[in-house]
């Protein structure tokens, strides 16, 4: 008798997969003749399957192994591989061979990303593209646009309620005009980010409308309720993401008479990954995406896409398995494509879904809420003692280190590590609220509550990175020591989201400092969605500004953040010790301050930050000892400390330390 594993994986699974492939492997002659692809190319795809089968097999088998049509949606999964593979064009497939034996490209200190929204940066996709120049200014090599799909009418949640993920929204410009910006990119070596927002779509869907009107094929593709029954025993165990917006995870359509999934706005149907079709149908979107030129693909909010009643339908096993079967279709059919993590999730979550076999690179949340916490409390404790056992990654993965994006800010640290060193985590949350809605006195900040839920006291905060810095009040109030100190603030964050380690990415409008836009009220789509308040349109009018040399009021501070942003970044790029990932932390005797070693390759560079309005002094020893030298100069001022003497950071300065 054959015996099985834990997962209920037949031991013989090895052979089970090799039978498979070969029944598999007319089918796949069929696509090779209509496509008429040449045998190198052909081969190419075979050897790629040859190495990934056995495992992607399994990862399939535990999914889908009780689904009575298990091998027709796998036929249906490779054919739709091979057809990506055979229709990817030529400079794809030239730039995959690159970087299969490049597996590290992202780790360079060259790299530096960005984020927009195209309609609130330059209108649409044609007008982007006179901003390539823009990009290269400012030293990008990685560009994130937010989704530009076609979405629902009115509403559409900053467009991850998306309706056709192959058209572009109109209003944005056509596919086209898509493909002619990647091309753009491509040659000012700009890699593009866009989103797989594969959880769920819209309701106007043409799955979602094809369930609508009865069709049980297709209502098989979302979760549906009949009554409330079962929806109530999941709500048992269920985060509500979106409480402001409805209460409970699920929403009555009147039209089916049925409950429909929806972690999300009431408009976005969570997708049925438990179906096999679905898991086809989104692999085909996922790959069409990636042959129209897409370099990194941003799995929109991994964390739910598996569900089971009893448990928390976050972070299931099966959302791994999930994720690594869609990378071993990308290895197969578009291997130079990347995988990006957005789980905003607890930092112990957070990482399982960071590796080569799932997703490369990841967000960084709790780095994030680390830096914003460290700002508002002056202190490094909860940082340096979460960086100390969270940071490392497994080899060819990265950070994305990010200070603000389009979303909120949820103080996601541990609990466990607060703990550790005296922190309630519950009332030090509730501390950062009030510290980052203005409330808590003697704050800087300038943010606003996002889904504030009065019954768990949980609360995300809204705000632009200028406004959550200081840089909101300081001008309102026209003072001068405050517009420095703020200005400084933002400095040291991107000082270090720059050289910690792994991917740093702007959320475009940090370079200029925009301020909180409160006008988001008067538009009803917006109106309910406070995250709108630090989704400003861009004034490209500062950036004439900034030209004109103007010196006076508003338009030397931006010219200001700018320039500290930009020289920061051109730096950044100097200094190979600020590839990859590894990172090393310095006991410093200071709660201020923040220091760290980075190596790489015999080159090496010592970060020093210090979190607080007041000077402070780190032992001279302690320098020497960490970076094995006397002498050491700040590149960023390009000033000179020897370690015979304490050495004195200035206000929320921040230090890169080379050895001379
Ligand atoms: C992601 C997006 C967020 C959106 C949510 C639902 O978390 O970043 O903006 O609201 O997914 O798609
Ligand atoms: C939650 C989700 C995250 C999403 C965010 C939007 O934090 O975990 O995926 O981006 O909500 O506010």
């Amino acid at each position: 008798m054959i015996g099985s594993n834990e997962n209920g994986v037949p031991n013989d699974i090895a052979f089970k997969a090799d039978l498979t492939l070969e029944r598999l492997r007319p089918r796949l002659e069929e696509v090779w003749c209509t496509s008429q692809i040449d045998e190198a190319k052909r081969h190419e795809f075979e050897v790629r399957l040859d190495e990934q089968w056995q495992g992607l097999f399994k990862l399939l088998f535990q999914l889908y192994r009780s689904r009575y049509d298990f091998f027709f949606h796998i036929e249906q999964i490779i054919t739709a591989a091979a057809r990506a593979w055979a229709e990817r064009p030529d400079q794809l497939c030239e730039s995959d061979r690159h970087r299969i034996n490049e597996p590290d490209w992202f780790q360079s200190e060259k790299i530096v990303g960005g984020a927009l929204y195209v309609d609130l940066f330059s209108e649409n996709l044609c007008k982007l593209r006179e901003h390539v120049g823009y990009f290269q200014g400012l030293g990008l090599t990685y560009l994130h646009l937010m989704p530009l799909f076609a979405v629902r009418p009115g509403n559409n949640d900053g467009g991850y309620a998306i309706s056709n993920y192959r058209s572009v929204d109109p209003q944005l410009g056509t596919i086209d005009d898509l493909r002619l910006l990647c091309n753009d990119l491509r040659q000012a070596g700009i890699s593009l980010v866009l989103d797989f927002v594969f959880n769920h779509t819209s309701d106007d869907h043409e799955w979602a409308q094809h369930a609508q009107a009865g069709n049980r094929e297709y209502q098989e593709f979302y979760y549906l309720f009949a009554d409330r029954s079962a929806p109530e025993q999941y709500e048992r165990t269920l985060r509500e993401i979106f409480p402001t917006v409805r209460r409970g995870n699920f929403t009555w359509h009147d039209g089916m008479r049925q409950w429909v999934w929806t972690t999300f706005n009431s408009f976005q149907w969570d997708l049925n990954y438990s179906n096999p079709a679905v898991f086809r149908a989104m692999l085909e979107e996922m790959l069409f995406l990636a042959n129209m030129g897409v370099d990194i693909l941003r799995l929109d909010a991994v964390a739910f896409v598996w569900k089971r009643m009893g448990t928390s339908c976050e972070n299931l096993p099966e959302a791994h398995v999930l994720i690594q079967a869609f990378n071993r279709l990308a290895r197969i059919a578009a291997p130079g494509l990347l995988f990006k993590s957005e789980a905003i999730v607890a930092p112990d979550e957070v990482v399982k879904y960071i590796g080569e076999e799932e997703c490369q690179i990841s967000y960084n949340p709790t780095l994030m809420a680390l830096l914003w916490e460290s700002l508002a409390t002056r202190r490094v404790a909860l940082l340096t003692q979460t960086l100390r056992h969270r940071f490392k990654l497994p080899k060819n993965t990265a950070w994305v280190n990010y200070l603000r994006c389009h979303d909120d800010i949820g103080w996601t640290f541990d609990d466990q590590d607060a703990a550790a060193i005296g922190i309630n985590a519950f009332d030090h949350r509730q501390f950062l609220n009030d510290f980052y809605t203005g409330q808590f006195q003697g704050s800087f900040a300038r943010g606003v509550p996002f889904q504030e839920n009065l019954e768990s006291g949980d609360m995300r905060i809204s705000g632009t990175m200028a406004s959550l810095a200081g840089l909101e009040q300081a001008i309102e109030e026209e003072d001068e020591v405050k517009k420095e100190l703020a200005i400084r603030r933002m400095t040291l964050l991107h000082g270090i989201t720059l050289s910690i380690g792994g991917i740093p990415l702007l959320y475009l409008g940090e370079e200029w400092g925009m301020l909180n836009d409160y006008d988001f009220v008067k538009d009803p789509a917006k109106a309910g969605d406070s995250r709108w308040i630090h989704r400003p349109k861009m004034r490209w009018d500062y950036l004439e500004e900034l030209d004109d040399h103007i010196q006076s009021g508003n338009g030397s501070i931006r010219k200001r953040i700018f320039r500290s942003i930009q020289k920061l970044i051109a730096l950044r790029k100097t200094l190979p010790a600020l590839a990859g990932q590894s990172m090393e932390l310095i006991a410093i005797a200071n709660e201020h301050i923040l220091g760290y070693l980075r190596i790489r390759e015999g080159h090496r560079l010592i970060v020093l930050a210090n979190f607080s309005e007041e000077s402070q002094a780190v032992e001279g020893n302690r320098l020497r000892t960490a970076g094995l030298g006397r002498f050491f100069q700040d590149v960023i001022q390009e000033k000179e400390y020897a370690t015979s003497e304490p050495l004195i950071l200035e206000p929320y300065q921040i230090l890169w330390l080379n050895r001379v």
